[in-house]
């Protein structure tokens, strides 16, 4: 495991991070699940963390609420999500509220590595395409053992990486964009049991990984035409560089170097 952070740089990385999802140019490429393979994998986690009526779950780093919304109304569980972008939770609580399930959801500002609620308050723990954006997962790790209760469950899902990744992709946009500091699952798994975690399972999906960056490219490809015909305005976006990032990303992925797992462990 490597070093954490500094803290300057720490809290920059979270604020580029959290403005990155907050764009509208975000949701022109992503929508609004930030993951690959959207709620179907939302869905699997939920299955695998055997998620029910019962069941009160924390989304770490949730976005635009689109996995707590979806999953209160598929398990019919309660789920708190937090999120560090603020704009994230105001849109979070409206779409919850349109999707009527505000009184099963609440979402609000916070950090993953100093999550303000008290020890033992959830039975499962989600975070999402979001802890290898973490500069001090260890920190990130050892908060989510303390909100859960005892045999609690947690739930990672994100992007994985099997080697050295070229320079374009080591830079900041790749940090927040999920890919710089992304690890092999043996280190989340290590991660996980520094926190004191047993873990349960690892299931591979680099197929949905696969999926999102091929539907990123394509995206990019109209917006370059839609600028070209001047019937798109991106100001302060750099397509070039996205398309890039894109391309690099997508030479990774079919190489083997970069994929995407669900980690499911158990409080000890
Ligand atoms: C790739 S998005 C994933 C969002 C959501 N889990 C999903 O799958 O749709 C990463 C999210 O992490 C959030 N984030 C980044 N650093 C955070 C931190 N330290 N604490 C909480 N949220 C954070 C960002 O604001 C962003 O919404």
């Amino acid at each position: 495991m490597s070093k954490p952070v500094q803290p300057t740089e720490s809290s920059q990385l979270k604020s580029c991070c959290a403005a990155l999802y907050q764009s509208d140019f975000v949701r022109f490429l992503l929508g609004d699940s930030f993951h690959p393979g959207g709620t179907r994998l939302t869905e699997r986690l939920g299955v695998l963390l055997h998620l029910g009526p019962l069941s009160r779950v924390l989304d770490v780093a949730s976005g635009k609420g689109e996995s707590a919304i979806f999953l209160a109304r598929r398990f019919g569980c309660k789920v708190v999500g937090i999120d560090f972008g603020v704009e994230n939770v105001s849109e979070a609580t409206r779409r919850a509220a349109a999707a009527g399930v505000a009184d099963v959801t609440s979402f609000r500002q916070g950090d993953a590595e100093q999550i303000d609620c008290p020890d033992n308050s959830f039975d499962v723990v989600i975070c999402e395409c979001a802890f290898c954006t973490f500069p001090d997962k260890s920190k990130a790790a050892a908060e989510f053992e303390r909100v859960l209760k005892p045999f609690g469950r947690v739930g990672l899902s994100d992007l994985t990486r099997s080697g050295p990744l070229p320079k374009e992709l080591e830079g900041l946009l790749a940090w927040v964009a999920c890919i710089a500091d992304a690890r092999p699952s043996d280190e989340y798994v290590d991660y996980l049991k520094a926190a004191g975690f047993k873990v349960l399972e690892i299931e591979a999906h680099d197929e949905g990984l696969a999926e999102m960056v091929r539907n990123i490219q394509g995206k990019l490809l109209s917006a370059e035409l839609m600028l070209n015909l001047k019937k798109l305005d991106l100001p302060g976006v750099d397509l070039g560089q996205a398309k890039v990032l894109a391309r690099s990303a997508a030479a990774a992925v079919r190489a083997g170097l970069l994929g995407y797992s669900l980690i499911i462990g158990c409080r000890a």
